[in-house]
């Protein structure tokens, strides 16, 4: 059966997204009025942050997206002849779902239809890409979710009992903490039934030089990326933060396991942020911590499906082994 028109294979679901909205000019205001100043990093992606992540995923230096793009294309029929008809493939946080293409196309190959459900904070991204898919091809159905995770994942619990294969791509899982994602995690496997699968891209721990590359690429998009975070609050708060008094860094903590981005102010100076009504003061080579990106060791994805009630059923490495994509099953003994 081929579907016609694209208006009757998409439907978009919003969750209430106000909190998130309002969370903002708190999260500054506590993050700024830190004796150690940071910043949460889900505030990187306003559209002009969004754009400039897309550019980063392109960088030579950053060998994510292309490590991740090169395991799906070689074992994307692998991976989608374990699933039956009717199968509905879920992407937490799709930005614009361009490595989905690779399993939407394998699934397509041995399936005559194929459902694919999106959830992204960002409406206007599931709208755009959902239609760009949907236009390349004819036989796939997209149910969008605008949601955080939670929310999104606590809708997918109420739809149907077809089989899923939930994927969480591009290592996102590294900007959380570890009790973060075992809490998302955890809840995650209670939504899953026992032959639902998790598929997770997972940066691994290596060389500090090529992770610390990823993150001070030489054409400064990441430093881009990272000052944007100031035009947001200078925009939407009506901040004066001068970016050309703030420099990036992003340094790779080996004890951890994780690269630390930060702001860093090039000389003694103030800012203020009127909707705040806040003044923020700033010693010379003081820093604002505003990401973290975990990478792990196979022992850590060992210990985080154990945590999580999950078990690895396959992991597949590019050539160099820089980057793990995961499969997940629910653990049996939680069955
Ligand atoms: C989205 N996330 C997985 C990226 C990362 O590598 O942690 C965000 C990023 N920050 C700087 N470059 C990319």
């Amino acid at each position: 059966m081929t579907l016609s028109g694209i208006e009757e294979r998409f439907t978009l679901t919003t969750t209430d997204d106000e909190v998130f909205i309002n969370n903002f000019s708190e999260d500054v205001k506590t993050g700024l009025k830190s004796e150690s100043k940071y910043l949460p990093f889900v505030y990187f992606y306003d559209h002009i942050g969004s754009q400039l992540f897309e550019k980063i995923c392109e960088l030579p230096e950053y060998y994510l997206t292309r490590t991740e793009a090169d395991i799906l294309e070689a074992n994307a029929d692998d991976i989608a002849s374990q699933f039956p008809q009717e199968t509905v493939l879920v992407e937490l946080g799709s930005g614009s779902s361009t490595k989905t293409r690779i399993l939407i196309e394998a699934f397509l190959e041995r399936q005559n239809l194929a459902h694919y459900t999106p959830i992204d904070v960002s409406h206007q991204m599931l709208e755009e890409s959902s239609y760009s898919l949907l236009e390349a091809y004819p036989d796939l159905e997209i149910n969008a979710i605008a949601a955080r995770y939670n929310e999104g994942i606590d809708h997918l619990n109420i739809q149907t009992d077809q089989q899923n294969l939930i994927t969480w791509l591009g290592s996102s899982i590294g900007n959380f903490e570890r009790s973060e994602v075992t809490t998302l995690l955890r809840h995650i496997r209670e939504t899953m039934h026992s032959d639902d699968r998790f598929l997770v891209g997972i940066d691994l721990q290596k060389d500090k030089t090529i992770i610390e590359n990823a993150y001070n690429d030489t054409q400064g998009i990441t430093a881009e990326f990272n000052l944007n975070l100031l035009t947001h609050v200078n925009r939407e708060l009506g901040g004066n933060f001068d970016l050309e008094n703030f420099g990036h860094k992003a340094i790779y903590n080996e004890k951890i396991g994780r690269i630390e981005m930060y702001l860093i102010s090039n000389i003694d100076q103030k800012a203020f942020i009127s909707e705040l009504d806040l003044e923020v003061s700033f010693t010379a080579n003081e820093t604002i911590h505003t990401e973290n990106s975990f990478k792990y060791s196979l022992d850590d994805i060992d210990t985080l499906a154990k945590e999580s009630g999950l078990c690895v059923k396959q992991q597949w490495f590019d050539t160099e082994r820089l980057f793990s994509l995961n499969l997940f099953a629910p653990a049996v003994d939680l069955q």
